[in-house]
């Protein structure tokens, strides 16, 4: 392992990590929705919304999916409209579409008499499953010694073995990682649930807890939390602006679904400008807000029209009309927008 060289060459040992984790989190483990058993399909399901997603921001949409789609089939047979009903104000949205095809491509092991898959090279197979998910699920739902690796764990281990140097594939913290699962005298649900659970309430990036952790006698990088992980390059964030035309007829609002957007293809969002150049509305106001996707800034402009019967007639074929209280699958500022209409 190549170390820091600020830090004075020591080894610590990956079994004593292992059994103080799988200690701390049997005492301290919060009690999520998706811990109540371990269901494959439940476990799955949180993985993939916990993916670039707080913990509190999950819980309800997870509650909602599993009465919705109790079972994965009722996921595999939904339309994917609905999928994005339920996905509205999550964000990163091709998390749904994979998580639509993944659920019929289980879905379909099912009806074969394959079953749920059963390793890690199985749930790989799965669309939209990555390393990640697959050891999650493995590890989580079947408590096979399946090694996982997303920001917490990174920032926890980086920390405990002094790892001041990341390559692009992490393989010092994936081989650290399946050093620690790998102990027998742990269950590899414990330490691996343990380990992001530490990165999540402990092994914060800022003011780490180091007093109230488990690790804090073996850790190697407690006095330089900064140095570990290494610092990211900065995020180069591009400036983008839209205009969207809001058109309203009585209560209803008209939506179209995007096809080649960039981030929200699929979603229904209010006509670009312009979409309709020869339209006869009446401009009622404009409103300015500002949102961020991804790596984009994005400026957005709302023009508010209210439309005769006529008009919204006319371009009814391009989309729909719906009502605020039943809005499809729509991306968050359309969200926000409405909410306070
Ligand atoms: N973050 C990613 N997976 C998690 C899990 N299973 N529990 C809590 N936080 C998580």
């Amino acid at each position: 392992m190549m170390k820091d060289k600020s830090v004075k060459k020591q080894s610590v040992n990956p079994v004593l990590v292992a059994k103080k984790l799988s200690d701390w989190f049997l005492k301290n483990a919060r009690v999520l929705p998706w811990r109540e058993n371990s269901d494959p399909y439940r476990v799955w399901l949180s993985e993939v919304m916990l993916q670039q997603t707080q913990v509190t921001a999950v819980i309800p949409y997870f509650n909602q999916f599993l009465k919705k789609f109790p079972a994965v089939h009722h996921l595999a047979k939904a339309s994917i409209d609905e999928v994005y009903s339920l996905w509205a104000g999550l964000g990163y949205y091709s998390r749904a579409r994979n998580l639509h095809r993944g659920a019929q491509a289980i879905h379909a092991r099912l009806e074969s008499g394959a079953g749920f898959p059963t390793n890690r090279e199985e749930w790989l197979a799965i669309p939209g499953v990555g390393e990640y998910t697959a050891g999650a699920v493995c590890s989580i739902a079947m408590n096979q010694r399946e090694s996982i690796v997303d920001g917490n764990v990174v920032r926890v281990l980086s920390r405990v073995f002094a790892i001041g140097k990341l390559d692009s594939k992490k393989s010092e913290i994936w081989e650290a990682a399946r050093k620690i699962v790998e102990v027998k005298a742990v269950e590899p649900r414990a330490v691996n649930q343990a380990l992001m659970e530490l990165g999540a309430l402990v092994c914060k990036p800022k003011n780490p807890k180091c007093e109230e952790c488990p690790l804090n006698k073996l850790c190697l990088g407690k006095n330089h939390p900064d140095r570990y992980p290494p610092p990211k390059p900065k995020k180069l964030w591009k400036q983008v602006k839209e205009e969207r035309w809001v058109l309203l007829h009585g209560k209803k609002v008209f939506l179209m679904q995007n096809q080649e957007a960039r981030w929200r293809k699929g979603l229904w969002d209010f006509p670009v400008s312009n979409a309709f150049p020869l339209l006869k509305a009446k401009l009622l106001k404009e409103e300015n807000s500002k949102y961020v996707v991804t790596n984009h800034k994005v400026e957005r402009k709302h023009l508010v029209f209210q439309l005769s019967a006529e008009a919204a007639k006319k371009i009814s074929k391009h989309g729909e009309w719906f009502s605020p209280s039943e809005l499809p699958g729509v991306p968050a500022p359309v969200k926000k927008f409405l909410k306070n209409k």
